[in-house]
Parts: structure tokens; C-alpha cells; sequence
């Protein structure tokens, strides 16, 4: 040994330093961050290419670490965590979110068995119970966190398909989902060997339940996917509609909330898990619109025995409590973060209060911006939920698609493109915490500045 390790005491005192020094860069990174172009800017291959092509054989000190993080990877970096990002789906990472994930690294615990952290499994069971009570889910559930939204599809098409195995035998091997459901569904599907069905939404973006009712005629559908919140223009399924149909036939109803689900905690948006009390299961991201770094989904469901007998087994070298909740049985991971400890800290660091009101301006500012697209006759409005603007310049496909390419160049924002009517469209996500109403003004000020430069100003007159 060339290199003794150090003491524990030296560890301890390395570790103040050097997150002393770490967080010094992250309050240096948000502090900054608005002021820095929204997308990397850099080409293919340029980052790798200042990345030696081994691993440094000698310890190096976190300080020049954190130097060559700010140097070499840091203009690689598209920041998600930026005020005028408005692409995908928000997120945002507010500081007790940060200091959460601090936490929980510090920790670092696995939460297999009830006995392998029992405030893991404890906290989680709770949290999960708040937020399932805030979401005006029925009493009951059983919640568990999961890394994301697809595993949570994953995992209740798993039950799906051993639930639709017992009661329909072998033949029970199609789900539906619609045009608008999110791709998971499409590789949960072809994980699970199961045909997809899917259905046309309709002009709303929804799916309509006449169409579901067709698809499942046959009685070899084993589930449905529903969504709140689709993932181009956050249009809601009509689940209750969508629920008595399954139950009809005893198809299991899993309803992806992802994103929008979240709004439900306001009251005024409780409407929006119209008739969930009839689905089989449901997830929400905590890390997308209720402020938590990624990645903490929240899956829950009334059927905690399916999910049991589904997922439970038995090596030799787990030893199980008896009347406790061993997560390992109730879905397909082995390890498990704490990731409820960021729920928790989420959940009091904003208060009930504080979560409704970051869900309220959202959708009050993305109400400002859709006006302002509306009134404005070179641009149509094509769909406006939640915090999700999606519009087109009143112009030909090719100059909106030069239009988006254009606008993510100019660096003040960045935003994405979806399909809407069969034809391209930009969309505008808001949802970060540090969004503000004059981070939207400079969006609606890029949009239409790279508009008039892209493709000639003054545009055509909009068709009566
Ligand atoms: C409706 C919907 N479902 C699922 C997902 C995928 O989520 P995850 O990345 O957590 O798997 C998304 C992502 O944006 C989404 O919008």
C-alpha cells in the first residue's frame, strides 16, 4: 500500500472542506445560473473529448475536482434547473430539495427490508399517506416510491398482466393505452410480451371512452393506461368514464399523473382525479411538479396482496420481519433510496400552503402567456393546461420547426416541439420554482423577436 487511507478524523475534516467548497458551488451555480444560456452549446463529442481517456490513478483533491466540473462539464450542461428552461416536462430543484438529496446521500441507507432502515420504510408508508390524502386518493392505498414514472407503469402492467393470467388465462395479453399515452406504456408493453392497442384521442388530446369500449370487446385485455396530464399537451382522460368500463370487464386501470396529478392537491383542481377511487393503480412524480430533485415517483394502489404475490421472493440471504413492510416484496427493485426523506422535507419546507401556491402561479403565469398568444393574430394557441402552452406561428411547418431550432440557438430560453392536430407545434412547459413573470415576458419577447427574423416580419395576416 503506497497510500494509506486516511483516519477518520482526517475523512471528517476532508469532508468539511470539501463540502464546505461544494456547497459554495452550488450557491454560486444558482446564483448564476439565470445569467447563463439556457442550452449547452457544445458539439458532439466535445465534452468526451476533454476527458482523459483513463481514470486518474492518484487521489485528487475535491477543490481541483470542483474546478474541472466548472471548466470542462459545465458548458456540456443544459440546465434544468434554469428559471427560463420551458421544455419537457418542469421540474425544479428549490434549496430544501438540494439540502434533501444531501441528506439522503449522507445516509446513503437501503431500504429493502423494514429491518434495513426502519424509518425508511416508516416515513415512506407516511409520507406517501400525506400525499396520497392531498391528492384526494382514497384512504387506504398502498404508497411506495419508485425511481420513475415508467417503472411505475412497469410495475402495475406486471400485476396487470399476472392478475388478467389468473382470471382469463393466457389469452388476457393486450393493453390500451391511446395516441397520447407516454412511450413507457409502449416499453412496458414490449417488456412484458404484451400486444399494445392504441386508441385515437380525440381532438382534445383525450382518450375517448366509446374508442376504449371497442378495444376491449374482445375480453383479452388485461389493462388500461390513462393519463392526467398527457405528456405533449397535458389533456386529462376521463377516468372516471375510463374506470367503469374496466371494471366492467375487470381490467386493471393504471392511471399515469406524472405530471399533472400533481395539480389536485389545490382544491380547485381536485376535479382532475375525477373517479380515481375506481383505478387500480396511479403514480405521481414528485420531482416533476411538486418540487423534489429527480428522481421520486409515488405509486400507489389499492391492491398491496397483487403486488405481493407479483413481486415477492425469497433469497436466502434476506431475512424478512414478521408483521412489518418489506418494500423488497412489493415491486421489482431490490435497493431502495430514501427518496421519501425528500418528500418529507419537500412536503415542510413549502408547507401544504406552499406547494399549492408554486401550482397556482404556474398556471397563472402559463394563463398570461396563452392570452398573449392568443391575442396575437400571426400565432395560434393550439392547447393551454396546466403549466403546457403548446402554439405554432401562423405559417408552414418547416419555418415553426426553423422557428423552435432558432429559438433553443438564441440561449435566453429553451423549449420543445410536439405534434398537435398532425402538425408541429412548440411547446412552452413553465413549472420551475424560479420562473417568474419576467422570465415569461422574455420567453413571449425570444419567441416572437426570432419569429420576425426567421420568417419575415410583418407575417401574413392570420386566415379569417
Ligand atoms: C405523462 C408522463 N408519463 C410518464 C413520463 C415518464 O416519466 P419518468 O421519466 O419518470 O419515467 C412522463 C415524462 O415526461 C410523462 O409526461
Amino acid at each position: 500500500v503506497t497510500h494509506p487511507a486516511p483516519t477518520r478524523d482526517q475523512a471528517h475534516a476532508e469532508f468539511r472542506r470539501a463540502a464546505a467548497g461544494a456547497v459554495d458551488w452550488v450557491a454560486e451555480y444558482l446564483e448564476m445560473v439565470s445569467t447563463r444560456p439556457v442550452a449547452a452549446s457544445v458539439a458532439p463529442g466535445e465534452i468526451a473529448a476533454r476527458l482523459p481517456a483513463e481514470a486518474p490513478a492518484e487521489a485528487e483533491p475535491i477543490a481541483r475536482i470542483l474546478d474541472d466540473l466548472t471548466r470542462d462539464l459545465l458548458p456540456g450542461i443544459t440546465h434544468w434547473n434554469h428559471p427560463r428552461f420551458f421544455a419537457y416536462v418542469p421540474q425544479s430543484a428549490p434549496p430544501a430539495a438540494i439540502v434533501a438529496d444531501l441528506i439522503v446521500s449522507a445516509l446513503n441507507v437501503n431500504g429493502l427490508l423494514w429491518e434495513t432502515s426502519p424509518t425508511l420504510t416508516e416515513l415512506e408508508q407516511a409520507v406517501l399517506a400525506w400525499l396520497g390524502k392531498l391528492l384526494g386518493l382514497p384512504s387506504g392505498w398502498f404508497g411506495q416510491t419508485l425511481e420513475s414514472a415508467s417503472l411505475a407503469t412497469l410495475t402495475a402492467l406486471t400485476v396487470a398482466r399476472e392478475r388478467g393470467r389468473r382470471t382469463g388465462g393466457a389469452r388476457r395479453g393486450r393493453v390500451v393505452c391511446s395516441s397520447e399515452t407516454h412511450a413507457s406504456a409502449h416499453k412496458a408493453a414490449r417488456l412484458l410480451d404484451l400486444t399494445l392497442t392504441v386508441v385515437d384521442a380525440d381532438e382534445g388530446g383525450r382518450m375517448p371512452p366509446a374508442r376504449l369500449e371497442r378495444a376491449l370487446a374482445d375480453d383479452d385485455v388485461c389493462a388500461v393506461v390513462a393519463t392526467v396530464g398527457t405528456t405533449s399537451t397535458a389533456a386529462v382522460d376521463p377516468i372516471r368514464e375510463i374506470a367503469a368500463r374496466c371494471r366492467d370487464r375487470g381490467v386493471w386501470l393504471h392511471v399515469d399523473g406524472a405530471y399533472a396529478s400533481a395539480a389536485a392537491i389545490c382544491p380547485e383542481h381536485a376535479h382532475v382525479l375525477d373517479g380515481i377511487e375506481a383505478a387500480d393503480s396511479f403514480v405521481v412524480n414528485a420531482h416533476k411538479w411538486l418540487g423534489l430533485t429527480a428522481a421520486c415517483s409515488c405509486f400507489y394502489t389499492p391492491h398491496r396482496d397483487d403486488l405481493r404475490s407479483t413481486f415477492a421472493t425469497a433469497p436466502d440471504y434476506l431475512d424478512k420481519g414478521d408483521d412489518v413492510v418489506d418494500l423488497v416484496d412489493y415491486g421489482p427493485m431490490f435497493s431502495r433510496r430514501l427518496s421519501a426523506l425528500k418528500l418529507w422535507f419537500a412536503l415542510r419546507a413549502a408547507g401544504v400552503d406552499g406547494l399549492r401556491d408554486a401550482i397556482r402561479t404556474t398556471i397563472e403565469l402559463a394563463r398570461e402567456l396563452g392570452g398573449l398568444i392568443a391575442a396575437d393574430p400571426a400565432w395560434e394557441l393550439c392547447s393551454q393546461r396546466f403549466g403546457v402552452l403548446c402554439f405554432r406561428l401562423r405559417a408552414s411547418d418547416e419555418e415553426n420547426l426553423r422557428l423552435l431550432r432558432a429559438v433553443n440557438r438564441d440561449g435566453r430560453i429553451f423549449i420543445s416541439g410536439t405534434r398537435v392536430g398532425d402538425r408541429p407545434a412548440l411547446r412552452v412547459a413553465i413549472g420551475n420554482r424560479m420562473t417568474t413573470r419576467a422570465d415569461v415576458a422574455t420567453a413571449w419577447e425570444v419567441l416572437r423577436e426570432r419569429a420576425r427574423h426567421g420568417v419575415g416580419w410583418p407575417l401574413k395576416a392570420a386566415p379569417t
